[in-house]
């Protein structure tokens, strides 16, 4: 528990919940420093897997904090790097899946793109809408969302600060699927839960390979997850996951 954040331990793993619900989770510089310590220590337990990061059932995060932002001139955001202490959560090597029920706007939205994936709650809804704060995206938005849901539609949410529902955004490929409102958060940990019982060589195997996609081209991304699965056949848990199977009975992983 921090003054930003409740954080609860389910077994394996780690559930993070936002927690400034006057200003419906908007994500201001305590927000990020707690963040990153609470994904720092996460990221060294041996005894987690998989975290998730989820809000309030009005708000995932409305954005990035505009009261902190307001006041600010260039030379304090271009001196201070604003933003940049997000680029460190992204470096996570274990898995984090947000879950995201009502507004995932701006810094929310880009904060649930800088996750593995995206669980969505019917209520949830995305949108980079700064320009109608006269700036732009500051936390990835632009470039994740046109990777994601492609040119036209990332365009138009930049663009108009148009809103996109949850049944878009699973059309779209922003998430991965749609639950209930009121199943999101125990199915996230439950899907966490499948994750964290993965042999934890293999599962950041698996995510470096796929976000590797996003920075290489075919040919050499082909490369990059061949070489990594190469060297998963140097584990004691790539024996024991093929013993395991080939002798019917659940693998014991060591994480070596
Ligand atoms: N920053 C700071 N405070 C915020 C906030 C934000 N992003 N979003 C909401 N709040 C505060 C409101 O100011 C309000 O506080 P007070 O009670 O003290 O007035 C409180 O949260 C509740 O908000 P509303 O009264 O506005 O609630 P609503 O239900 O009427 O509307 C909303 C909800 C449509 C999400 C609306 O709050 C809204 O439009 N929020 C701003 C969304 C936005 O522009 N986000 C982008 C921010 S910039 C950014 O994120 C840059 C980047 O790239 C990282």
């Amino acid at each position: 528990m921090t003054e930003t954040l409740i954080v609860e331990r389910r077994d394996a793993v780690t559930l993070v919940t936002l927690n400034r619900p006057k200003a419906l989770n908007a994500l201001n510089s305590q927000v990020l420093a707690e963040l990153l310590e609470v994904t720092r220590a996460y990221d060294a337990d041996a005894g987690q897997g998989c975290m998730v990061i989820t809000g309030s059932e009005k708000a995932f995060a409305a954005g990035a904090d505009i009261k902190e932002m307001q006041a600010q001139g260039f030379a304090d955001m271009y001196s201070h790097d604003f933003f940049a202490g997000w680029d460190a959560f992204t470096r996570t090597r274990k898995p984090i899946i947000a879950a995201v029920a009502g507004y995932a706007l701006g810094g929310g939205c880009e904060l649930a793109m800088m996750c593995d994936f995206i669980l969505a709650a019917d209520t949830a809804k995305f949108g980079q809408p700064e320009i109608k704060l006269a700036v732009t995206p500051g936390m990835g938005g632009s470039q994740r969302l046109a990777h994601a849901v492609g040119k036209a539609k990332a365009m138009e949410m930049c663009l108009t600060g148009r809103m996109m529902d949850a049944a878009e955004a699973e059309r779209a490929g922003l998430v991965s699927r749609v639950v209930p409102a009121g199943e999101l958060v125990e199915e996230a940990v439950k899907t966490a839960a499948t994750v964290a019982a993965m042999a934890p060589l293999a599962v950041k195997a698996n995510k470096e390979m796929v976000n590797a996609a996003f920075d290489m081209g075919l040919t050499q991304g082909v490369q990059f997850e061949r070489r990594l699965f190469h060297a998963l056949f140097g584990t004691e848990d790539q024996n024991e996951g093929m013993a395991a199977f080939v002798e019917k009975r659940a693998g014991k992983w060591t994480g070596r």
